[in-house]
Order: C-alpha cells, then sequence, then structure tokens
C-alpha cells in the first residue's frame, strides 16, 4: 500500500442469538472488535430462533437493546438471518464474520457458518468458558448456590466434597425419574456438551483489563455514583445506567458482594456471583469504572473518596436489612440524591420467574443443544480419527 493511499477501514460481522446477554457475549465480541476498526452485529428474531433451537428469554427487541448497549459494538442489525451468507457480509460491507469457537447449527444440523467459511471470510475467536446461557438457567432453575461458593471449594475437606457429590448424585437420579426429559443443568459439568457445558469460570485480572476502559475522571468531570446488586444484568439495568450517566461525565458503579446481596434478597441470588457482575457492568458503554464490592450504605468517606457529584437509585424498592436502614440516608442528607425514572420495569426476579414459567420449554431447548452439540463433537473426532488412520 502506498503512503497516499487511505488505510482501509476494516469491517467485522458478528452474528448470534444474543439471548440473555451475558460477558461471555461480550467478551465475543470485544475480541473480533480487536480485529477490525467497525463491529456489526446481526441478531436474530424470536422467530427464527424458535425455529431452530427453541424459544428465548428474552424478546427480540430486550435483545436489540442489550446488544447496543455493549461498549464495542458499532451498530445493531435487527432480525439478521440466522444462517450467515455471503449477501448479508456484502450487504454490511463486512469484510469477514467472527464466531467463537462453538459450533452453531441450524434445526437440520447444518453449520451456520459453512458458506462463510467455505468462502474464507470467518475467523474464530476462543468461546469465554465458564459462562453460557444453558448455565445460568440451570441456576435459576435448580436454585444451586455453587456460584457464589467459588473461594470456599479449595479449603473443603475432601470427605465433605465427596458427601455433597454423593448427596448431589442422589438428587438428579430422583430428578430423572421424576422428570425423565429433564436435562443435566448445574451437575457435573464433565458429562456435558464439550461447548456449551463447560467448566466453571476463572476470573482473571487481565480479564478485567481488557474489559475496562482504564481511563480516570478528568479534574472537572461530575462524578456520578450508583450501587446496587445488578444481578443477571438486563435492559432495566441498561436503562437505569443510561439515565444515570446523563447526570454527570463519569459513572461509578458499586457492586455488593454476594453475601450482602444474599442476606437482602435471600434464596440463591445473586445468580451470578460478584466477578461474574463486575465484568456484565464494565461491558456496558454507559459505565467508567467498578468498585468491586462496595459497602451497602453509601457513606460519607465514599462519597470524598471518589469525589461523587451525585448519586443515583432508581424507581425499584430500595435494599433495605429487615426494612429499617435506609443505605442513601447519607447522601440524602449532603443534598447529592437523585431518584431515577428507567421507564423499565424489569427486575432480576421477572427474569427467575420467565424461566420458572417455561421451565420445561427451556430444559428441552437446552437438552436438545447439548444432544445436537455432543452428536457434532463425536462426529468431528471420529472423522478426525478416520483422517489420520487413512
Ligand atoms: N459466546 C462466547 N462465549 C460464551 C458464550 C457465547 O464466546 N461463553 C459467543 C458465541 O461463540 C457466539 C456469540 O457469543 O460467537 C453469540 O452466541 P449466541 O448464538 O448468542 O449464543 P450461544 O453460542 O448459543 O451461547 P449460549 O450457550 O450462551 O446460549
Ligand atoms: O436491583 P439492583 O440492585 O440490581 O438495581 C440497581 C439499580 O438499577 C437500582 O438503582 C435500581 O433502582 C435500578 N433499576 C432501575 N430499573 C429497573 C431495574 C433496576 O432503575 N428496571
Amino acid at each position: 500500500m502506498s503512503d497516499n493511499e487511505e488505510k482501509k477501514e476494516i469491517r467485522v460481522w458478528c452474528d448470534g442469538c444474543y439471548d440473555m446477554v451475558h460477558f461471555g457475549h461480550a467478551n465475543s465480541l470485544r475480541q473480533a472488535k480487536a480485529l477490525g476498526h467497525k463491529l456489526i452485529v446481526g441478531v436474530h428474531t424470536d422467530e427464527e430462533i424458535k425455529k431452530h433451537k427453541g424459544p428465548p428469554v428474552f424478546t427480540q427487541e430486550e435483545r436489540y437493546k442489550m446488544v447496543r448497549g455493549i461498549k464495542w459494538v458499532d451498530d445493531v442489525v435487527e432480525g439478521a438471518p440466522y444462517v450467515t451468507t455471503l449477501e448479508t457480509l456484502d450487504k454490511y460491507n463486512c469484510d469477514f464474520c467472527v464466531h467463537g469457537d462453538d459450533i452453531t447449527m441450524t434445526a437440520d444440523g447444518v453449520d451456520t457458518y459453512q458458506i462463510v467459511k467455505d468462502a474464507d471470510r470467518y475467523k474464530e475467536v476462543s468461546r469465554t468458558e465458564g459462562i453460557s446461557t444453558t448455565d445460568l438457567v440451570g441456576r435459576m432453575l435448580l436454585l444451586t448456590k455453587n456460584h457464589f461458593r467459588q473461594g470456599e471449594k479449595e479449603y473443603a475437606i475432601e470427605k465433605e466434597a465427596l458427601i455433597i457429590k454423593r448427596i448431589q448424585s442422589l438428587y438428579y437420579t430422583k430428578r430423572k425419574q421424576n422428570y425423565p426429559g429433564s436435562s443435566n443443568l448445574g451437575q457435573d459439568h464433565s458429562a456435558r456438551s464439550p461447548w456449551t457445558g463447560c467448566s466453571q469460570f476463572l476470573p482473571t485480572t487481565q480479564k478485567i483489563i481488557q474489559f475496562s476502559d482504564g481511563k480516570s475522571p478528568k479534574p472537572d468531570d461530575k462524578i456520578v455514583y450508583v450501587a446496587g446488586a445488578f444481578d443477571l444484568f438486563h435492559v432495566g439495568h441498561l436503562d437505569f445506567l443510561e439515565q444515570a450517566r446523563k447526570h454527570g461525565d463519569y459513572l461509578i458503579v458499586g457492586l455488593h458482594t454476594d453475601p450482602v446481596v444474599n442476606k437482602y434478597k435471600g434464596s440463591n441470588y445473586p445468580i451470578m456471583n460478584i466477578h461474574e457482575r463486575v465484568l456484565s457492568v464494565l461491558a456496558c458503554k454507559y459505565v467508567n469504572e467498578v468498585v468491586i464490592g462496595a459497602p451497602y450504605s453509601v457513606t460519607e468517606e465514599l462519597v470524598r473518596h471518589f469525589k461523587v457529584g451525585v448519586v443515583c437509585h432508581g424507581q425499584t424498592e430500595l435494599p433495605m436489612e429487615n426494612g429499617v436502614h435506609d443505605p442513601y440516608a447519607v447522601p440524602k442528607m449532603m443534598g447529592k440524591f437523585i431518584s431515577i425514572d428507567s421507564g423499565n420495569t424489569m427486575t432480576t426476579e421477572k427474569i427467575v420467574e420467565r424461566i420458572i414459567k417455561h421451565r420445561i420449554e427451556f430444559e428441552e431447548r437446552n437438552s436438545k443443544k447439548e444432544k445436537k452439540e455432543i452428536e457434532a463433537y463425536e462426529a468431528m473426532t471420529k472423522a478426525k480419527q478416520n483422517e489420520k488412520a487413512g
């Protein structure tokens, strides 16, 4: 290329369901963006997903909005076709398509990326291990708590771990007897699909660095502070953060620890542990900084430390322990509190309700997906062995 010639802008295409969008999706988009200059993301309609995979948890409007909220995304194409074609890439001026190193198949078991692979317009990024919609749905259905006991596991006495394993195995055997069609969600992952049935997520500082923008506030920036659980990061959170960001120039999100959230929400909340919640919130385009393990109450010290100009909270009920303590009492007294209306009524509990209501459908969808993946993997392994033998 001559010096005068303008450097061509590389446009990258990604597509998918992006149902219950999580930091695994965000990480694939981050990697895809790094392969070019502009990232265009095609999101499938509810109808298409239902046909090929089973009903999505979130509506297409919710899924379009969530993908638009991810900081590496430049444009969203609504209702992108399930099978990626060269016509689609050309229509949106994209050079190539990027997908994670798992396999995506149509209802008839055809690789949805075969056409772009054959045309050499396909690149792969590594799938984020230990997080999938399938696994999150499993946590909600089984009310498991393993996700926020990560740190304790290493210290568990072997004998105790063995007993737990035996109890779990008994539970699943009973469950299988009662619900013959049910999948093995949340249980020993070794018996699961090689792509989506992966091990647990291992958080690293590297991942946090990759997700954060690393920018400090400028001296004149007005700092907005919000705090909460931000569990199963959803459209309600997104709309709230968009509004909050408008009250200043730099948005800090304080995340409560798992035990704190569990104390005021009970059951097996939070569904996502603190490491997972940090990455989900960091992937949001309105967020500049995250406090990992923010105090339950906003203190004067915190306001001074982060030079907070304004503290915001939405219309949802205040997370009060036994209803006796207002965590925003201090910023209210300081005249720094703003109540925001996100205009969105979504909550983490509503997501869990949706899952439970459609429990059988989702279980069927998940076991069908895993079965298809296991079959494809076995066929691939066999083909490779035959190749070697021949
Ligand atoms: N993806 C990823 N890491 C994950 C989950 C998804 O890199 N842990 C990637 C997929 O490889 C794909 C993109 O995110 O490139 C969109 O995937 P989508 O079709 O929405 O989801 P699934 O692959 O079905 O994932 P899930 O099991 O979470 O439903
Ligand atoms: O419930 P959680 O702690 O995750 O909420 C974080 C913040 O998002 C809170 O200020 C809450 O009021 C706000 N929110 C909102 N609209 C929603 C859901 C949450 O304004 N639909």
